[in-house]
């Protein structure tokens, strides 16, 4: 779908063309650094070259209108400036209203209504951020329309917040961060915990990023999210009852060690113990990728993938597989990526082995699990922005 066959799906649905304007955010792949990012710890993650377009203008009444091409049976979805609280029916829709609405009450004066068209190639369901990058992608459509003042760091954490209060999921700030900050051929190791961050160029050479997809539903993904998140939580009271820290991020491997037994429930000790270790990996993992040590960096993608699979329980049968089945066929590294419960793999793959790692891990994951896996390879692009 080019952007010139999308302004005239707009002209359609909105009778003209005139004063349009066009903008695009990526979905994201993150390297290392699972779930951590609501831990106060690092994450490693890059954007795509793929994301969401929309097309959008103001109107002259209060009206909002939002349409989108992936959702075309749906039809154009209508709230008003003053309606825009969270409904159900509105599906994809609550999104863009959630925007608005965090928006608005932040005070960034959104004066008229609007109407966008949106069109994402983010596969869907596959844990690549489609739900960010609507979001990012309409922070900086709203930014661009109203002339507000506000920068690609609030808008990521503006997004969150709508992530977390209107929608109901209780995510960290990587994906709205990554999706809004992103570089071409970078990743961007950010500290969650204050928000700095540093762009580390991504030079692979003869290896590419495969990212696998599990085709997986991703069914009760949202409150399992949510009670890892509040077992993480409890874990810390624990430690704050006798250690003077502010999140799991704060500490060493050493020093969990020394005071995990203060963490009194078994499976809370071994949510934290994966927060503390993911973190110090990630740390590493990025210092290791600046010197060229590309080996060494997937060994700690495999050592992330087996935390999440053991002490975070957050893998399942259909990663496992893709990620043992990547680990036989000559994966640098390979781990899953994003929120976990199905979803996608990352894997780091010779380009000269591509076709044969491709064949082999569809084969042996479609002969245990029912139905075939999808690839597609990364390339590594800029953040939200006008187009
Ligand atoms: C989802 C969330 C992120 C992060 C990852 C796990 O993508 O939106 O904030 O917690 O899961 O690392």
């Amino acid at each position: 779908m080019n952007l010139e066959k999308l302004k005239d799906i707009f002209s359609e649905k909105f009778a003209s063309k005139e004063n349009i304007r066009s903008y695009f955010a990526p979905g994201r792949v993150n390297l290392i650094g699972e779930h951590t990012d609501y831990n106060g710890g690092y994450v490693f993650p890059c954007a795509l070259s793929f994301g969401t377009y929309a097309i959008g203008r103001k109107r002259k009444d209060k009206r909002i209108l939002l349409y989108s091409e992936n959702f075309s049976e749906i039809g154009v979805i209508e709230s008003s400036l003053d309606e825009l609280s969270y409904n159900k029916d509105d599906e994809w829709a609550n999104y863009p209203k959630g925007i608005t609405k965090i928006f608005k009450d932040r005070g960034y004066e959104i004066d008229s209504g609007f109407e966008i068209l949106y069109f994402g190639n983010i596969p869907n369901g596959a844990g690549l951020s489609s739900s960010a990058s609507i979001s990012i992608v309409t922070s900086i459509l709203l930014k661009d329309l109203f002339d507000l003042d506000i920068d690609k760091v609030e808008m990521s954490k503006l997004a969150q917040k709508t992530e977390n209060e209107y929608i109901g999921v209780n995510c960290g700030i990587m994906d709205q961060f990554i999706v809004a900050m992103g570089k071409k051929d970078h990743a961007i190791l950010l500290d969650t915990n204050t928000l700095e961050y540093e762009y580390a160029p991504i030079n692979l050479e003869n290896i590419s990023i495969v990212i696998a997809n599990t085709n997986k539903r991703r069914g009760l993904a949202d409150s399992k999210y949510n009670e890892r998140r509040s077992q993480c939580e409890s874990a810390l009271k624990d430690l704050q009852t006798k250690l003077d820290i502010n999140s799991l991020g704060d500490l060493t491997e050493e020093q969990f060690e020394e005071n995990k037994d203060l963490i009194k429930n078994q499976t809370n000790r071994k949510r934290a113990k994966h927060a503390v270790y993911e973190n110090r990996r990630t740390i590493r993992a990025a210092n290791i990728l600046k010197k060229g040590d590309i080996k060494g960096f997937g060994k700690l993608m495999n050592a992330s993938h087996i935390s999440l699979r053991d002490d975070y329980e957050v893998t399942g049968e259909e990663l496992d597989t893709l990620v043992s089945a990547a680990w036989k066929n000559d994966a640098i590294g390979a781990r899953m990526t994003g929120a976990g419960f199905g979803g996608c793999s990352v894997n780091l793959v010779y380009n000269d082995k591509i076709k044969d790692f491709k064949e082999n891990v569809r084969k042996e994951y479609k002969e245990k699990i029912g139905y075939a896996p999808e690839f597609y390879i990364a390339e590594i692009g800029d953040g939200a922005k006008k187009i």
